[in-house]
């Protein structure tokens, strides 16, 4: 285990803190596994939890944060917690409707981050998160982000959100989203790694105040949605695994150490309990900057997790 008060933390530009490393629980199964994964996570140092609306397993995640806290594994002040508005859930009312529905299957009374999971929308519904038209195109949202978004603020200024941001953002989005609102957004989660080092909106948002979160920093290897055949190619990369023997990690532990060290926020997931352990011990060894810029130097924009089914809608982030 680590001790959670060794995990440096980022402070946002609303003054709120969080560890940079937390776990994530995309495709984290509510058959005992999440459950146990976020157990296994509290008791291992971890103090961040990335979760998702859409993951529709949070009702097992807020029992393992209940159950820990019951046990005195640590208290809620210590637990900073993410979650994301769902696509179908994007008018003022609905953002509402899914950020009760968040809190009450976490058990929390308030959320520590909440973000648009997209800049585009579906269809407002409830029946189906993913609405689907007699040709299988995904049905589009006449809602956009920045009425979703001022619906957060709503509900930080309510307290129910601490802190409020936005995820799969482009610049061009970010800027608009500024222009629009009055809550500088403390954070946009987006996909990075060494093969995807999204340089110009890292300089960006660094212009701007916005950390950056990195999701599938491992290159989302085990996902049932990638179906890229080398998908793993990530940890096998020869310069990952060059460092690795350096330092004698494993070569997950590289690619988690490379964001910290880049200052970007990083939420591995894993439902393996020495992969949970390993992926949190980061904290007892510096990569040069040199080895931080080799490593950017594999950027190939390379992305697991394109959505491609949404790729017609006009909000579609990555059309460039
Ligand atoms: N905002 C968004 O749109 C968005 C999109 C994607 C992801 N996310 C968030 O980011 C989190 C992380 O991204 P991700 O789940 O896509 O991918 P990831 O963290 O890059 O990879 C997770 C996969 O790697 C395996 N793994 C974990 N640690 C490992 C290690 N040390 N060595 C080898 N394999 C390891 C896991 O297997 P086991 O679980 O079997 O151990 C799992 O299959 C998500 O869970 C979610 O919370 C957000």
């Amino acid at each position: 285990m680590v001790d959670p008060k060794s995990v440096p933390r980022y402070t946002f530009n609303d003054g709120n803190t969080v560890p940079f490393v937390g776990l994530g629980t995309w495709q984290s199964q509510p058959d005992g596994s999440v459950y146990r994964a976020v157990r296994h996570a509290l008791a291992s140092g971890y103090r961040h939890l990335d979760c998702a609306f859409i993951y529709q397993n949070q009702d097992e995640i807020g029992r393992a944060i209940t159950d820990s806290i019951k046990e005195g594994v640590l208290t809620r002040e210590e637990l900073f917690v993410t979650s994301k508005i769902w696509l179908t859930h994007y008018s003022k009312e609905r953002v509402e409707i899914c950020a009760k529905k968040i809190l009450s299957d976490l058990q929390l009374t308030q959320i520590d981050l909440l973000l648009l999971h997209w800049p585009f929308t579906f269809k407002q519904q409830d029946d189906n998160l993913f609405p689907v038209d007699s040709d299988g195109s995904v049905i589009g949202g006449d809602v956009g982000f920045v009425e979703a978004y001022k619906a957060l603020e709503e509900l930080q200024k309510q307290g129910l959100v601490k802190s409020i941001g936005v995820s799969n953002f482009n610049i061009s989005q970010l800027t608009r989203l500024m222009e629009n609102t009055s809550v500088k957004p403390v954070t946009n989660q987006v996909e990075l790694h060494p093969y995807l080092v999204q340089k110009e909106l890292k300089e960006f948002c660094n212009k701007n105040g916005i950390v950056l979160t990195a999701y599938s920093p491992l290159g989302n290897p085990g996902s049932a949605v990638n179906t890229a055949a080398d998908k793993d190619k990530l940890l096998k990369d020869p310069v990952v695994n060059k460092l690795a023997t350096k330092y004698g990690k494993n070569a997950g532990q590289i690619l988690i150490k490379f964001q910290v060290a880049s200052g970007n926020l990083v939420i591995p997931k894993s439902v393996t309990n020495e992969r949970i352990e390993s992926n949190i011990q980061i904290f007892d060894f510096d990569l040069t900057p040199e080895e931080v810029a080799e490593l950017s130097a594999l950027d190939r924009n390379y992305r697991s997790c394109s959505f491609d089914i949404t790729s017609k809608l006009p909000e579609y982030p990555f059309k460039n």
